[in-house]
């Protein structure tokens, strides 16, 4: 049975950088010695609203990128998109402020022993934990290559930095105005085969998972979904998280994806299952 990842701890960390890149926030949080047990995949859960608030819910952000440094200890990088009250009121943390943080939570993703051919495939902020993934990657010796999508350009995160990440990146926009017209799955196909493509990493929106699980299994590439369902506890208590996904003998359970994910076999995952009755499994 799965557990909280037994490495996290609570840790008050301090905001030391908050900039706006486009349609988001990269924030730098020092996290003290936690870090060194963060890995691509996990996540960091926030309390949000300070003291007093009556937002009781920590919000959870993908850790993007982790270092360690003499001046500031260890540090993790989000890329933040403010959109409800919580992510709003982290983005307008200045540098110095103080944030109550739980991490590393989750299952990071799985790296292969051997290099390997690897395509990471990110949707809006869903790019946020294949940064990290891709370095670590390179620095055993994958091929890696990217592909971000996004409904506009300005959702497209620091797509210079992406470039500099990876072997080759393509970007995908449903409005044009940044890199090709469409959506990430547009030439998946395709890319898959021209590059050799063995493993494909992805975070993003459902149906985006969902329509790369099927281009996956057409080719036989195994893909590992970094799933990004709404949690409430985080930490595997509420169920709030939770994601029909089938064994190996095809029986149905539920999972919960803070504690069996967020990165999970994008196969198992009964994608056209999810947010339904569990009736009938
Ligand atoms: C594993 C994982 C990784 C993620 N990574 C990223 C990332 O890298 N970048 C990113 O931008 N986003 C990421 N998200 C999404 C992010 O967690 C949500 O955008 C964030 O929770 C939104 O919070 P909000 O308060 O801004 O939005 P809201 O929509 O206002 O709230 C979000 C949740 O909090 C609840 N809530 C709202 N108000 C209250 C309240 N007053 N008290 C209690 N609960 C309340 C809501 O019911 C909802 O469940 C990730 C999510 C997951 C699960
Ligand atoms: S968020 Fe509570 S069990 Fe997953």
């Amino acid at each position: 049975m799965s557990t909280i990842n037994k490495a996290a701890a609570q840790v008050t960390a301090t905001v030391i950088s908050n900039k706006r890149v486009g349609a988001y926030h990269q924030i730098i949080l020092s996290v003290g010695e936690v870090v060194r047990h963060c890995r691509p995949g996990n996540f960091i859960a926030i309390q949000v609203g300070g003291e007093s608030s009556r937002m009781v819910l920590r919000r959870a952000f993908a850790i993007s990128r982790t270092s360690e440094s003499a001046q500031f200890g260890g540090t993790v990088e989000l890329i933040v998109a403010p959109h409800g009250t919580g992510s709003k009121w982290l983005c307008a943390q200045g540098e110095g402020s103080e944030v109550d943080v739980v991490t590393p939570l989750g299952k990071p993703f799985g790296v292969p022993t051997e290099p390997a051919n690897a395509l990471l495939i990110g949707g809006g902020y869903g790019s946020a934990p294949l940064f990290g993934l891709a370095d670590l990657l390179k620095s055993r010796g994958c091929r890696v290559d990217m592909v971000l999508g996004a409904s506009n350009g300005s959702k497209i995160y620091a797509p210079m930095e992406g470039k500099r990440s990876v072997n080759s990146l393509k970007i995908f926009t449903e409005d044009g105005s940044m890199g090709e017209s469409g959506r990430v799955t547009s030439q998946l196909s395709s890319i898959i085969e021209e590059r050799g493509v063995e493993i494909i990493y992805s975070c993003g929106p459902m149906a985006m998972l969902k329509a790369i699980t099927e281009i996956a299994d057409q080719h036989g590439v195994i893909h590992q979904a970094s799933v990004e369902e709404s949690m409430a506890c985080g930490i595997g208590i509420c169920m709030t998280c939770v994601l029909p996904v089938k064994d190996d003998q095809g029986v149905i359970s539920m999972k919960r994806s803070c504690i069996d994910g967020p990165v999970m076999d994008g196969s198992s995952v009964c994608w056209d299952l999810v947010g339904k009755s569990t009736e009938g499994f």
